[in-house]
């Protein structure tokens, strides 16, 4: 008797579980060691919940090819549930009117409340949410080898000169200065270090946020290309088509010396069993120390027909804002919760600076979207960005000068 009744018990439970549970399919490009590490935590969690993670990863750092393949499936009708989507792209697939309304799994999450506003507003398509944010990744930073450093009798450079200055040397010792892969993405990751550094953060909004013709064209800018064209003697030949996590194995096995790069590289060094201050050196990329240049990843969430796999779409958007996700998700990920409301007790030297200068560049000044990773203006002005910024740095040839008003002229033309 007692056996037949849990069994019925069982049979009950089981069958409400099954209705409920339902099908999401993922769009990411985290095929790297520690993304790929970061993105099955959300599949474990999503799980856990009895429903299905259909994965939908497409290679390709920075998202370019994720990208392409995700209009071409949303526009045959056949859109994934959720999608690694950012900043001005959010605004564009809400206009597509292709997303769906989040906002009653914010409400009873409390989402205004737990997200910086700045951050909630770019998640919002007309007053609602599209799309749930995952982490805020810092861009600028500096990633080195203090073994290699050592060998080469440099400290970590502050400043452009000092970097250049620190690169003649490590040559002259017989290593890699600069780790990067020449891939447009992180041609232009490198080139809005440099921009940050020569420009300061009120001109960086204006060439990059506002599309200041004068400042896109003018002397500073002729001075930023000027820079990061000298950047290019510091890289080896093996360095086109490069990816970026490859170059960030080659400072892990002092090959190189640094990299340039968001700390999505820490997710690398960690997934590696490295150690920040021991085994590696995160520092502000040269002369950006008390700015932040920030990289939000999000999902949006796609409008379905079937039910059940909408359940699984509000658990995935509810699971990505809850506090256990957001710490196991960002210690393997480099990057910082988003919520600000998280006791970072777990996390390294490197998160927490990346915390104290997100919190500090807030209020004081200093904060910048960044424009490689769509976080400043349309993808359309990023494109004309990247190929002004890619052609000149393969181009030995090329001019600053030339290549300020190029940029300029590519950036109207994209408005
Ligand atoms: C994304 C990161 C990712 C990186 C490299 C960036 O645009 O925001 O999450 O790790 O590209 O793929």
């Amino acid at each position: 008797m007692k056996i037949k009744q849990t069994l019925l018990t069982l049979s009950i439970l089981s069958s409400a579980f099954a209705a409920q549970a339902g099908e999401v399919e993922v769009l990411h490009w985290w095929t790297a060691g520690g993304e790929a590490k970061s993105a099955a935590v959300l599949k474990q969690m999503l799980e856990q919940q009895g429903h299905t993670w259909k994965d939908f990863a497409v290679a390709g750092g920075g998202g370019e090819s994720a990208m392409t393949v995700l209009k071409t499936r949303a526009v045959s009708g056949n859109p994934p549930s959720a999608a690694q989507i950012k900043g001005h792209d959010i605004q564009e697939w809400g206009g597509l009117g292709f997303l769906t309304s989040l906002d009653d799994v914010a409400q009873q999450n409390h989402w205004d409340d737990i997200l910086p506003k700045m951050i909630a507003d770019v998640m919002k398509w007309d007053g609602e949410y599209v799309a749930v944010p995952v982490n805020v990744h810092r861009v600028n930073w500096l990633w080195a080898n203090p073994a290699v450093l050592k060998k080469a009798g440099v400290s970590v450079p502050t400043t452009l000169d000092e970097f250049f200055a620190a690169g003649d040397k490590i040559k002259a010792a017989g290593f890699i200065p600069l780790a990067h892969g020449g891939q447009p993405w992180q041609d232009a990751t490198l080139f809005e270090a440099v921009a940050l550094e020569v420009l300061g953060s009120d001109d960086y909004v204006k060439a990059f946020v506002d599309l200041d013709m004068d400042v896109l064209s003018g002397d500073k800018m002729v001075n930023v290309f000027t820079q990061f064209k000298k950047m290019h003697d510091y890289i080896d030949d093996n360095s086109p088509g490069r990816d970026w996590n490859v170059a960030t194995s080659m400072v892990i096995n002092g090959d190189a010396a640094m990299q340039i790069m968001g700390d999505w590289a820490k997710g690398e060094f960690t997934a590696a069993g490295k150690v920040p201050g021991q085994d590696y050196i995160c520092a502000p990329a040269p002369g950006t120390a008390n700015q932040f240049t920030y990289n939000v990843d999000s999902f949006a969430f796609f409008e379905l027909k079937n039910a059940e796999n909408q359940k699984a779409q509000k658990a995935l958007a509810k699971t990505i804002l809850s506090k256990d996700f957001q710490e196991v998700f960002n210690l393997n990920k480099g990057s910082i919760p988003v919520r600000l409301d998280m006791d970072m007790s777990k996390f390294d030297s490197c998160a927490l600076a990346s915390m104290d200068t997100f919190k500090k560049t807030a209020k004081q000044g200093g904060l910048v979207p960044s424009m490689a990773h769509g976080m400043s203006t349309t993808s359309y002005a990023q494109g004309a960005i990247y190929d002004v910024v890619t052609n000149f740095f393969n181009d030995k040839n090329a001019d600053p000068k030339q290549a300020a008003q190029q940029l300029a002229k590519a950036v109207k033309a994209a408005m």
